[in-house]
Parts: C-alpha cells; sequence; structure tokens
C-alpha cells in the first residue's frame, strides 16, 4: 500500500464559535484558538481542520458563506487568520478549511444578483425553476425541515436551497461557478492552507429533470435525493487539475448519502479526485429507519457490520476515515458508551476500538476529555436551526409530541456537540469572560482540560498515547483488518495485520462483565494499550464494563 503523510496524520476539527473566546464577547475566535495551539501540540495531533471561519450571516454558524474571501467579524480579521496559519505552521501542524461551496449564502453577492432578473449575468449561478401546478418544482425537504425550495416574488420562480432557505444551491453545471470556486479555492492554497474538508460536496451535481423522491416523515423527500449526481466525479477531477494538484493537499469530502461503491470513486488511491471521504452509515445504526429522530439505541451487530463492510471494502482500494464525531453529531461517549459511571473508561474504550482501524483519524473537539450530551431543558436552549425547525415542524404536525421531541433532541441535536469547549473549572468552563453564545454543559467543574492534563489515567492522556502509538506502529495505520465474532451483542474484536506483525483489539461496549477467549496465537502478545491499569490476559477472559484491550504478537 503506497505510504501518505495524510495517511500517517490525526486530524483535530475545531469549531471556532465554541472552542476559546479572546475578547469577552462570549463567542469563541481565531486568537482563541491561536492561543491554544500550544495545547493541540500537546495532544500530538497533525492537522487541524478549521469549521468555516469566513464572512457569513450566521443562519447555520458559518455554513452559509458571504465572502469566501473575507473573515468572520466575530472571530477576528484576515491579519488573525495568518497569524494563526504562521502560529500553527510553526509548531508543525498543518491547517485544512472548510470549503462550503455546495451553496452559498443567500447575502452573497452571487444570489443578490441572481435573483435580480432572469437576465442577470449571476442568474444562472443557481437552480432556479418555475412553479410546477402552481407548487414546488418537485417533492425535495430541506435538510432543515420543509420544502428545499423558497418561491421568491422578485420574478416569481422558486430557487432550490437543500439546507436553509438562506443556503441558496449554487448551479455546479455552470462552468463559469465553477472557475470562481477553483479560482477562490487557489487563493487559499496560495495563501498557504494545506487543504479541504468538502462540505456535502456529494450533492453537488443534480439530475438535470430533479425528479422527486421517497416521502419521509415530515411529507418531503430527503435533502440526500441528489446525492452522487450525474456529473459529481466529472467536477471533482477538474477540481482535482485545476486547484488541488498544484498542492500536497489532504482532501477528505463530506459525502452524505454515499454507498461503499461510490466512495471507490470519490476516494480512489489513483489520486483522480479526494484523498478520503465521510460516510454516514455508522451514524445511522440508532436511527429509526430513515429518521434520525429516535432515541433508540444501536445494536453492536449493526455498528460491526457496517465499519467492517467499509474497512474491507475500501482495503487497497482508496482510504477511510475514521470518526465517532463531529459539529453535527451528539456525543458519542453519551451515544455509543456510557456518560455516568462508566465515562471516562468508556470514552478510552470507544478511542481505542475506532482509532485502530484503518483510516485517518479525526478527533472533534472535546471528545479527548469525554465531554458528554448536554441536558438541555427546554427549546429555548437550543441555538441549532436543524433542532429549532425540526421541533416546530415534528410537534406541529402531531408526528411527536413536545415531551418526546425534547427527549430526541437531548440525545441527538447538533447542540450537544456545540456547547464551549471546558478548559477549566472556572466561570463558563474558561471558555470566556463573558456570556457564552450557547449554555454551557454544567458538568464542567468535573470535566475540563485542567484536570486530565494534570492526571496521567485521564481521557486526554489516553488519547496522547493512542496518537503516539500512531506513530511508533506502522501497523495501526497500514495494516489490513479482520473482524473476530461477528455476532457477539456485546464484544468488538478485530485484527490488524501487517508482515509478520499482528495486533488483537479488543472492547467491551457494555456496563457487564463479559467473558472472552483470546486466540491462542495472542496468549503471549505484549499489551500496546489498556484502559484499566492492571489487565491479565489469559485464554478465558473476564472483561470488565466497557475495558479495551490491545496485544500485538
Ligand atoms: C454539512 C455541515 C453542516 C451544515 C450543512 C450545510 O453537513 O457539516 O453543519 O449545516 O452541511 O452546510
Ligand atoms: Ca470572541
Amino acid at each position: 500500500m503506497e505510504k501518505k503523510w495524510w495517511k500517517e496524520s490525526v486530524v483535530y476539527q475545531i469549531y471556532p464559535r465554541s472552542f476559546c473566546d479572546s475578547n469577552g464577547d462570549g463567542i469563541g475566535d481565531i486568537k482563541g484558538i491561536t492561543s491554544k495551539l500550544d495545547y493541540l501540540k500537546e495532544l500530538g495531533i497533525d492537522v487541524i481542520w478549521l469549521s468555516p471561519v469566513y464572512q457569513s450571516p450566521n443562519d447555520d454558524n458559518g455554513y452559509d458563506i458571504s465572502d469566501y474571501q473575507a473573515i468572520m467579524k466575530e472571530f477576528g480579521t484576515m491579519e488573525d487568520f495568518d497569524e494563526m496559519l504562521a502560529a500553527a505552521h510553526d509548531r508543525g501542524i498543518k491547517l485544512v478549511m472548510d470549503l462550503v461551496v455546495n451553496h452559498t449564502s443567500d447575502e452573497h453577492r452571487w444570489f443578490i444578483e441572481s435573483r435580480k432578473s432572469v437576465e442577470n449575468p449571476y442568474r444562472d449561478y443557481y437552480i432556479w425553476r418555475p412553479a410546477k401546478d402552481g407548487k414546488e418544482p418537485n417533492n425535495w425537504g430541506s435538510c432543515f425541515s420543509g420544502s428545499a425550495w423558497e418561491y421568491d416574488p422578485e420574478t416569481e420562480m422558486y430557487y432550490l436551497h437543500l439546507f436553509s432557505k438562506k443556503q441558496p444551491d449554487l448551479n455546479w453545471d455552470n462552468p463559469k461557478v465553477r472557475e470562481e470556486v477553483y479560482e477562490m479555492m487557489n487563493w487559499w492554497l496560495d495563501k498557504g492552507v494545506d487543504g479541504f474538508r468538502m462540505d456535502v460536496i456529494s450533492l453537488i451535481s443534480k439530475k438535470p429533470d430533479l425528479p422527486d423522491g421517497v416521502p419521509g416523515i415530515n411529507g418531503y423527500a430527503s435533502f440526500n435525493e441528489p446525492a452522487n449526481g450525474p456529473h459529481v466525479h466529472e467536477y471533482l477531477r477538474e477540481m482535482r487539475e485545476k486547484v488541488l494538484n498544484r498542492a500536497d493537499t489532504i482532501t477528505v469530502g463530506e459525502c452524505s448519502g454515499v454507498t461503499l461503491e461510490e466512495a471507490k470513486k470519490y476516494a480512489d488511491s489513483d489520486g483522480s479526485e479526494l484523498n478520503m471521504v465521510f460516510q454516514f452509515e455508522h451514524m445511522d445504526v440508532d436511527a429509526d429507519g430513515t429518521n434520525k429522530w429516535s432515541d433508540k439505541k444501536m445494536d453492536l451487530r449493526d455498528l460491526k457490520e457496517v465499519l467492517t463492510r467499509w474497512q474491507k471494502g475500501l482495503e487497497n482500494i482508496a482510504w477511510n476515515s475514521l470518526f465517532w464525531e463531529n459539529h453535527d453529531q451528539p456525543r458519542s461517549v453519551s451515544r455509543f458508551g456510557n456518560d455516568g459511571k462508566y465515562r471516562e473508561t468508556s470514552a478510552k474504550m470507544l478511542a481505542t476500538c475506532l482509532y485502530l482501524m484503518q483510516g485517518t483519524p479525526y478527533i472533534y473537539q472535546g471528545q479527548e476529555l469525554g465531554m458528554t450530551n448536554v441536558p438541555f431543558e427546554r427549546i429555548e436552549d437550543f441555538r441549532d436551526l436543524d433542532s429549532i425547525n425540526a421541533y416546530h415542524e415534528l410537534t406541529g404536525q402531531g408526528v411527536f409530541s413536545k415531551e418526546e421531541m425534547l427527549r430526541y433532541l437531548r440525545y441527538k441535536s447538533r447542540d450537544n456537540a456545540r456547547t464551549p469547549f471546558q478548559w477549566s473549572d472556572e466561570e463558563h468552563a474558561g471558555f470566556t469572560t463573558g456570556t457564552p453564545w450557547i449554555m454551557v454543559n454544567p458538568n464542567y467543574k468535573e470535566i475540563n482540560a485542567r484536570e486530565q492534563m494534570s492526571r496521567e489515567d485521564s481521557v486526554f492522556h489516553y488519547f496522547q498515547k493512542l496518537i503516539r502509538l500512531r506513530k511508533e506502529q506502522e501497523i495501526i495505520v497500514y495494516g489490513t483488518y479482520e473482524l473476530l465474532w461477528p455476532e457477539s451483542r456485546e464484544i468488538y474484536a478485530y485484527t490488524r495485520t501487517l508482515g509478520e506483525k499482528q495486533l488483537l483489539v479488543i472492547c467491551n461496549f457494555t456496563a457487564d462483565q463479559v467473558p472472552f477467549k483470546v486466540p491462542e496465537e495472542f496468549l503471549q502478545g505484549e499489551i500496546l494499550i489498556q484502559n484499566f491499569r492492571d489487565a491479565a490476559v489469559n485464554e478465558n477472559m473476564t472483561l470488565r464494563p466497557y475495558e479495551a484491550i490491545v496485544l500485538m504478537r
């Protein structure tokens, strides 16, 4: 297998609004990030993925961009950005920008022009359609509730927005749009950024006839309907030639609705498109059919089936990215582990289970502390438009009661990942001296970076060790994966193999004691890492709640 630095790297995602506030306005900012680079260096990560910092009216916290070449005022200035980039590079840390080009903000200059008239030179930068039988052109839903079409009285036509109505979709079939995007990307590369995480890049190419899809619980077809459209690979290859090949970049496509077969094209190791994709099948194991709003617990066998299919499916063909969390997902320890008595143990177990697979690890801010979901009480506690819109839509339609919906939000809302980073036990978790834009998780007195950095057996130090191990043991990066014991509902066990070497990863996903028979060839193995201080390996072991052990032979 071909060796690449981006396969050997660990990426850390920063959600700037919630990371660190330097000026007391309650909103995280770029200077705040710069002040914490030493913390990230100590953790040992190689690359930062920065969620959007561009100028934006913040309908969707920066994922609605009104100027791709300016910095959001609340986050600072372009000078602050340049300083941060230089300071990261000084520490050997690379920086990946979030590229949000499926759509812009409706306040972007292009859209302001586009909506003026059908003759406007920017008209064709977006997707406009006349009404069909006096209604929306098709039944597509927005990711954030309601129809994906907004009627614009100015020209009496509808525009498409797969996300909020303040996020109109760009028309990628227009070569001028593509040229503008490539030019802008090149401008950032010239500045010295190291790559791009591409927001919902699987959605950029729509079928020309925009066919209806199957309606979901709110009556609309999924926003994922256009996923993997007819020209998406052609456009990414063009981007590869006109932009990405100019530098040694790292690229990851957020590919909602991607299948394994499609991923092989997006992340083909021939280097013609992207380095890797984010796929979401393992984020659906606790969905209720196609509906994410549920508090169903996953069946471990489903998780193993999905992750194993992706591990084996991309082997020697493409490359996986490994994530439990990001700014769109609840906290993994609350979702797949245990955020009560076994919080630390299960946070370490989850990290062991995922980050010893083949692929590039992504850590979301706070995950390295085992930060948990948030005890939001009322709908007013939420800030995320996805959560707020879904609450009103689904309770309004009588699909769920208010109590039910609040329960689901507490479990699944994106805001669980967006509360301030817990730096210390000081007021507002040391995130700000002002009033934070969203509530702080009240557990910050107990769960915070300062405490964990001072304690040897903390989740932080465990992540640090896991990251170090990746650098020392090639097998963790390049070894092949084999699942053991697929039918167990309690244990996730697999091996990695590289040449003569082999790893055995054993993880107990339950709060119970579970017997495990260690394969004979590993009985004399060395313990590479474990989340209990003492573990005796013998043929018939009893794993303790959320225990994880990695053996090497
Ligand atoms: C992606 C982002 C999400 C955003 C959406 C629209 O899924 O990760 O946060 O709301 O795209 O840009
Ligand atoms: Ca600030």
